[in-house]
Order: C-alpha cells, then sequence, then structure tokens
C-alpha cells in the first residue's frame, strides 16, 4: 500500500527505473556539450557532470520529514533524479542555465537561485527542476528531475558540509555553523577573484594580439 509509507523491493524496482533511466540519459546528453566544445577548443562552461538516483532510504527519510505520502513521490519529490554540472566560473553557470533553457527535451518549472540568495547554511548553487520525458514500453513518462548548477568552489563546500552534516545530522553546534558560513563567503571569495583573474587574462590577450 503506496499511501501508508510501504513499498516493496518489486514496487520501488519499478518506481525507481523511469528516474535510473533519465539520470543515464541526461548525464550522457549533458557531457555530449562538453565534448563539443572540447571539439571547438573553446572555453566549456561545464567542468563535469554527475548525476544519481536517491538511495530508498534517503527517499524515505525525506518523505517523512516533509510529510509527503509514497503515492504523492511522483509529484512531490523533484530530486529523485538528480544531476550537476560543475563550472570553472560564476559565469558559466549563467551561461548553462541559458542552455537549459533552450533545451527541447526538457520542460522548466521551477528555477531556484541560491547564488544571489545564499541559503542561512552559506550554502549556494543554482537549481533548475525540470519535467524530463522518459520514453518506456508503455508509453512516455514525465517525471521531475532537479539539476544543480554549481561552480567547483562551491561544490567543494557543499561536498565537505554535507559529509560533515552526517556526522552532526543537521545539527551543527553554533560555533561550527558560523565557521562553515565564513568558509562559504572564503569559497565565494575564491569564485570572485578567480574570474577577476580570467578578465585581466582575456584583456592582455586582446591587447597583445592587436
Ligand atoms: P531538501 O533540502 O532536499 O529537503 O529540499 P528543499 O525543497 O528544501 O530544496 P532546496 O532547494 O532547499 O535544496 C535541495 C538540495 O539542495 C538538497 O538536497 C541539497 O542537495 C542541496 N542543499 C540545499 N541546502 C544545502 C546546504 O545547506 N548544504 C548542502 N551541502 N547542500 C544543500
Ligand atoms: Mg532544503
Amino acid at each position: 500500500m503506496l499511501g501508508a509509507m510501504e513499498m516493496d523491493e518489486r514496487e520501488w524496482e519499478l518506481f525507481l527505473a523511469p528516474y535510473q533511466q533519465a539520470v543515464d540519459e541526461l548525464k550522457v546528453k549533458l557531457k555530449g556539450l562538453r565534448s563539443e566544445y572540447e571539439l571547438e577548443s573553446s572555453h566549456s562552461p561545464i567542468e563535469f557532470v554527475t548525476g544519481r538516483v536517491k538511495p530508498i532510504a534517503s527517499i524515505l527519510d525525506k518523505a517523512k520529514r516533509k510529510n509527503i505520502q509514497l503515492d504523492r513521490l511522483h509529484s512531490d519529490m523533484q530530486d529523485i533524479a538528480g544531476l550537476r554540472m560543475m563550472c570553472q566560473f560564476t559565469d558559466d553557470i549563467r551561461a548553462v542555465v541559458t542552455m537549459l533553457r533552450k533545451r527541447k527535451d526538457l520542460e522548466i518549472v521551477e528555477e531556484r537561485d541560491y547564488i544571489s540568495h545564499k541559503k542561512e547554511s552559506g550554502y549556494r548553487s543554482y537549481h533548475v527542476v525540470a519535467h524530463y520525458p522518459v520514453q518506456t514500453i508503455s508509453g512516455e513518462k514525465k517525471i521531475l528531475i532537479e539539476i544543480q548548477i554549481r561552480t567547483l568552489a562551491m561544490n567543494f563546500w557543499a561536498t565537505v558540509e554535507h559529509s560533515l552534516n552526517y556526522k552532526y545530522k543537521g545539527n551543527f553546534p553554533e560555533a561550527i555553523r558560523i565557521r562553515l558560513k565564513r568558509a562559504a563567503e572564503a569559497a565565494y571569495r575564491l569564485d570572485e577573484e578567480m574570474s577577476l583573474i580570467k578578465g585581466e587574462i582575456q584583456e592582455a590577450h586582446a591587447i597583445f594580439s592587436r
């Protein structure tokens, strides 16, 4: 019985199959974009792409936490299929989002800008939630996917913070919370400095190649 927070192994397998399909397909598609830039030997706004299907234990945890009935997972849990796109520079994030908006195989339903509006923790990333159609033997299934776009520095912070968080189960002592926020600001300043350096190098190039 889905509503009663119970799904057997077979039901989970059937439910998650289109999500795994979506993650696999999108990884190929998004990594393909990077290869295109490589062929053109131009700067790729995409450094690398990762993807995962949320583990069943995490789905159950989040469903409980957010009071989502299991028969509503399809519509109410946006990140069962998750993709991450890492960029070298903050500007690249804008380029990637513009590219995603133009795609014909995605229908964006929501964008969350945690770069201009960082989260209380210090977390920064740009989130795009979209409908993605998976072709199955019983026809097309539209599922929700979440794409997180972030710089390498934002990813470094989020990855380490997440693994530390696991230890504290989301309840960092105040002193640690403050230090993590400061670390997030340091990562942000690193991004800003790298962008400035990039700008100056490009300027120098433009002058010398005149
Ligand atoms: P959940 O945070 O997943 O319960 O859902 P939500 O509806 O609040 O979505 P939100 O846009 O806040 O973020 C979803 C995802 O962003 C999370 O699953 C994480 O991958 C990432 N995220 C959000 N906040 C943080 C944070 O403080 N630290 C880290 N490391 N990741 C975060
Ligand atoms: Mg959250």
